[in-house]
């Protein structure tokens, strides 16, 4: 089997994409974080994020593209950034703090489930690529990877924590996957069923 070229370039722009979008919905997500440890992790994913930018901008740029470059699957990842950003503004706007605040949370976790994907994706493919570009996009998913899996399972524990908060029970705030430092599906998992015994 070999890659279909096309196809992986535009998921390396719609990763761009993805990347452009989570720094401006964490800027929104920041201006309803109540919780100072939340507002400290949204901080540090806020610019690590700003930092794959750069990254994904520097392999475009490796493979011979303008990050400037449109394409199809790049529009519909903008429309659904949009999108997101919107209805945490809408939130910001009408809801109460803490109400806007698990919508800033569910939101940020919807986006970094779609950046996980693309990294993951990424992996899939850059063990089987040769070449110059194959290396720096190589580098950049080394340097990424991990802090993928930890943007989407702790948003993931936020989210539901501040729900179950909301909902007038018994939340485990910093989420279990915060305070447990998980950085895996299986890690996330044992981390959600132990919540029952630190709730
Ligand atoms: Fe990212």
């Amino acid at each position: 089997m070999s890659i279909d070229e096309e196809q992986l370039h535009d998921l390396l722009y719609q990763a761009l994409e993805t990347e452009l979008g989570g720094v401006q919905l964490y800027q929104a997500a920041l201006a309803c974080a109540i919780n100072d440890d939340l507002r400290g992790e949204w901080e540090k994913y806020l610019e690590q994020t700003t930092h794959h930018v750069e990254l994904v901008e520097q392999t475009l740029r490796a493979f011979g593209f303008d990050p400037a470059n449109e394409t199809p699957g790049r529009k519909v990842v903008r429309h659904t950034g949009e999108a997101l950003v919107k209805a945490v503004a809408l939130a910001q706007g009408d809801a109460t703090p803490e109400q806007a605040q698990v919508v800033a949370a569910e939101c940020v976790t919807l986006a970094e489930t779609k950046d996980h994907l693309n990294w993951e994706l990424i992996g899939e493919v850059v063990s089987r690529l040769t070449g110059e570009p194959a290396k720096v996009l190589r580098a950049a998913h080394k340097e990424v990877a991990e802090q993928e899996d930890e943007h989407l399972y702790h948003n993931t524990g936020w989210a539901r924590e501040l729900w179950i908060e909301g909902l007038g029970l018994r939340a485990v705030l910093p989420p279990p996957e915060e305070q447990k430092d998980v950085k895996t599906a299986i890690g996330a998992a044992r981390a959600k069923q132990a919540r029952q015994d630190m709730a």
